[in-house]
């Protein structure tokens, strides 16, 4: 006589073969796996085992159930259905998806506003350059016409890393990315042989430094992007043509623009630029100021060993947190910097 367990076993596999239908093999489940299965009833029948026989057929009930359970997990498989025990993910096609793109990066909002910038301008023909942020105050004063005693180089007004009182060069966290006009002057004089042979379309984004006390809208470090263009017969209205063609890309073609005038050292003449323009739906239509724009004073020029009889310029500087706060009405400053994903997340 066969034994009991082998029994169910074989009856078992007999019954599983036997099924067609997802409803049917629940049935077996519930016949043979359930709680009130027959594989539990043949548990509880080890109680009535004799003692010394105990230990083979609890083994030998383990190798059944494992095996009853093994042949319902691949019927199950087969079926369409899903069986608890199945190891490996189980994918359930109905389910709707999540949304992985929340968690994918980007780029800082200053990033991407910088990268679009560069972009605007690079369909304009402007070439990007770069220069240091450490500098010194031949590139950061002397050559953009600013000279000794000039307030604009106060130590309390400048990182100053070496002692201005002291030092013949004094280096210094830039103030502003002018410098880089001066680096690519000096650089493109030099290339040529000891004078400008070719015109400049460049524009420099990057970090510039002031000790400026924090608040919503100062910081300590924040992001210029510079242009300068040097060509001959350049004139006043070239430069209002690309700002106004530069304000229009960028903030849409309602934009408008107006130059005020104003001082700088590096421009004559030189000007403010306000952009007038409907930043968003829910805002009222105003003027913000974008930054300084000018002329390229001939002592520039002349400094880095451009002829200014030969070759005249422009030259503009906009502050790139304000442009991003402007765009995207970031009330304060000190948001873009604070890291924080909760806001840098709505960008
Ligand atoms: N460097 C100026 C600043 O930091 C901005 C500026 C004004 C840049 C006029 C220019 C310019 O190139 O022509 O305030």
């Amino acid at each position: 006589m066969s034994h009991p367990l082998d029994q169910l076993q074989a009856d078992a596999l007999a019954k599983l073969a036997q099924v067609n239908s997802a409803a049917g093999l629940e049935a077996w489940r519930v016949a043979y796996l359930g709680t009130k299965g027959q594989l539990k009833a043949a548990m509880g029948g080890i109680k009535d085992v004799a003692p010394a026989d105990k230990p083979a057929f609890g083994a030998r009930l383990n190798a059944v159930s494992k095996l009853v359970q093994e042949a319902y997990d691949a019927a199950a498989l087969a079926h369409g259905g899903a069986s608890k025990s199945v190891a490996g993910p189980q994918v359930d096609v109905t389910e709707p998806g999540r949304v992985y793109a929340e968690s994918l990066g980007r780029g800082h909002i200053i990033t991407r506003v910088r990268d679009e910038l560069v972009e605007v301008f690079a369909r304009m023909g402007f070439a990007v350059a770069q220069g240091p942020e450490l500098e010194d105050d031949t590139h950061n004063f002397i050559k953009l016409n600013i000279p000794p005693h000039h307030p604009a180089r106060e130590p309390s007004d400048n990182f100053y890393v070496d002692d201005p009182a002291k030092a013949t060069q004094p280096r210094m966290m830039r103030s502003q990315t002018s410098t880089v006009q001066v680096r690519v002057m000096e650089q493109r004089v030099a290339a040529g042989g000891g004078q400008l042979r070719e015109p400049i379309k460049v524009v420099s984004p990057g970090r510039v430094y002031r000790p400026d006390a924090v608040d919503a809208t100062h910081s300590f470090m924040f992001h210029q992007i510079e242009g300068l263009c040097i060509d001959r017969h350049v004139t006043m209205v070239e430069l209002k043509a690309t700002l106004l063609h530069f304000a229009r890309a960028y903030f849409g073609p309602e934009a408008e623009i107006r130059l005020r005038p104003t001082f700088f050292p590096f421009t004559e003449p030189s000007a403010e630029l306000d952009l007038k323009v409907r930043l968003r739906p829910e805002q009222p239509v105003r003027w913000m100021e974008l930054g300084g724009c000018g002329m390229v004073h001939p002592r520039v020029l002349a400094a880095s060993g451009i002829d200014p009889e030969a070759w005249s310029g422009f030259a503009f500087g906009f502050g790139i947190e304000r442009l991003a706060m402007g765009k995207y009405a970031i009330p304060d400053i000190r948001m873009l910097f604070a890291n924080d994903l909760r806001f840098l997340r709505q960008l």
